[in-house]
């Protein structure tokens, strides 16, 4: 499909006084892209891209952002108007499936969500062998990873039963996170019930008790879907790549996913989200509320400390989700009547920054983690299952992600090359002459 944006023109490039014709990719809202699949067969060079800053691993009809103008849209629907108007089922179904659903498809899924919302009894057992303070995201690795030893038919004839796949996927990981949090306290599980919503029966899964039921409120439940819509796809990421090279070695889908989970948990990852609270409750507590010695922190080269939540591999300007999550923290707040100071912190730090040299130099701009953690605190949910909250949300993109890799023509496996620069060849040396 790839072949079909190739354009007339081509990149010069002369090695060893010999000149080369590379194809010039344009695609379809005009990206260019220098085509270097035939390069080492041709000239026999590699590139070299440390963190693939200019490395295209793939062609992908899913997710297209503009980190200059700062924008995002999930199969060419902008990231406002799906955010304002889906639940984040219909925006799952979108990258999954590729179109918005109809009334009827909508209903179908969600009755699937419904129906492959419990977890086998036995994989419950395999939370009392946690010790207390487990991570969640480590817990949620490892279970969604055990998933293919208890549903293997998903496992033998994969394509064909993605939809399957991603509806046990996206159910059963929201009944795992819920789990694991029940389990953390110590209290009795919630059972998910197939007359809620999906982001409802997670907050009832999570917040309902025998001795305290839990109030299910709109406001909540929608601020809850659209953070998760927020965070559903953002294409290449360190997570989605490792989801698609993973899969690349026709893995499972739940072997694939359990690895994106892992590279999410990295703080500069998906768990800044974490990060950017204990950061601001440390601001809170310990600097009465004054940002300025972390600021200067953040600029001094000497100190690895960088300001959590700021900056983005891709967007030199505001993050377009982040604008989303500053609006509804001031929304979700005042609903539920909740001061929180470290609202006015974050919004104090995002002022400093701002205008301060450093960081206007180096185009740093607020990201989707600087604000959500609010919201997620504001509806209840604690510090240690930020993170727990950005996996679920980023399923439907992973999944579409690993279904789109799989069905690829152009489809190889993920295989980088490298250029070595340890020692030489020399002798081997006998142990006892070492
Ligand atoms: N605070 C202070 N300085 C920073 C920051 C920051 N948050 N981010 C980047 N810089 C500086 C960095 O030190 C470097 O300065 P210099 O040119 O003087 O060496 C310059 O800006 C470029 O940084 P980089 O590390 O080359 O940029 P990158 O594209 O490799 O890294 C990043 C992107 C997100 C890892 C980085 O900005 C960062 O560590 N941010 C803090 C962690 C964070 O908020 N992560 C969430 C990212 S968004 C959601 C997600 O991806 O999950």
């Amino acid at each position: 499909m790839i072949d079909s944006f190739i354009t007339d023109q081509t990149a010069e490039l002369r090695i060893d006084g010999k000149t080369y014709h590379l194809p010039i990719i344009v695609g379809a809202e005009g990206e260019k892209a220098i085509d270097i699949r035939g390069l080492r067969r041709q000239t026999g060079y590699i590139t070299l891209d440390s963190g693939y800053m200019n490395t295209g691993s793939c062609a992908s009809t899913i997710t297209f952002l503009d980190g200059e103008k700062g924008t995002l849209c999930y199969r060419g629907y902008a990231i406002e108007d799906l955010a304002e108007n889906c639940t984040f089922v219909e925006v799952a179904y979108l990258l999954v499936h590729g179109s918005l659903p109809t009334r009827q498809e909508l209903a179908e899924f969600s009755e699937m969500l419904g129906r492959y919302a419990l977890l086998h009894e036995d994989m419950i057992r395999f939370f009392d062998s946690y010790p207390p303070n487990a991570p969640p995201m480590a817990i949620l690795s490892s279970m969604v990873n055990s998933l293919c030893s208890f549903y293997p038919e998903m496992t033998e004839n994969p394509y064909e039963n993605i939809d399957k796949m991603a509806a046990r996927l996206l159910s059963k990981v929201r009944t795992i996170a819920a789990f694991s949090y029940k389990k953390s306290l110590g209290q009795p599980l919630v059972y998910p019930r197939h007359d809620l919503s999906y982001c409802a029966n997670f907050l009832n899964m999570m917040f309902d008790s025998p001795v305290r039921p839990y109030k299910i409120r709109d406001e909540v439940v929608a601020a809850l879907n659209k953070l998760l819509i927020l965070h559903a796809d953002h294409e290449q990421n360190c997570s989605t790549s490792t989801v698609r090279l993973v899969g690349s070695a026709r893995v499972n889908l739940y072997a694939s996913i359990s690895a994106g989970i892992s590279a999410l948990w990295g703080p500069l990852h998906g768990g800044a989200n974490q990060a950017v609270m204990e950061m601001l409750e440390n601001i809170h507590h310990y600097e009465n509320g004054d940002c300025r010695k972390y600021v200067e922190r953040a600029k001094d080269p000497d100190d690895p400390f960088r300001l959590v939540g700021f900056g983005h591999r891709v967007y030199k300007t505001f993050d377009p989700r982040m604008r989303i999550i500053k609006k509804a923290c001031d929304e979700v707040l005042e609903t539920l009547n909740i001061s929180d100071p470290l609202l006015d912190i974050a919004k104090q730090l995002e002022e400093i920054a701002l205008n301060d040299e450093y960081f206007v130099e180096r185009h740093l701009y607020p990201n989707v983690d600087f604000y959500s953690g609010i919201i997620y605190r504001a509806i209840g949910i604690p510090n240690n299952m930020f993170t727990v909250m950005f996996a679920l949300g980023r399923l439907p993109g992973w999944i579409a992600h690993w279904k789109e890799m799989w069905d690829d023509p152009d489809w190889k496996i993920g295989r980088p090359r490298q250029v070595y620069i340890g020692p030489p060849r020399r002798p081997f040396v006998p142990i006892d002459q070492r």
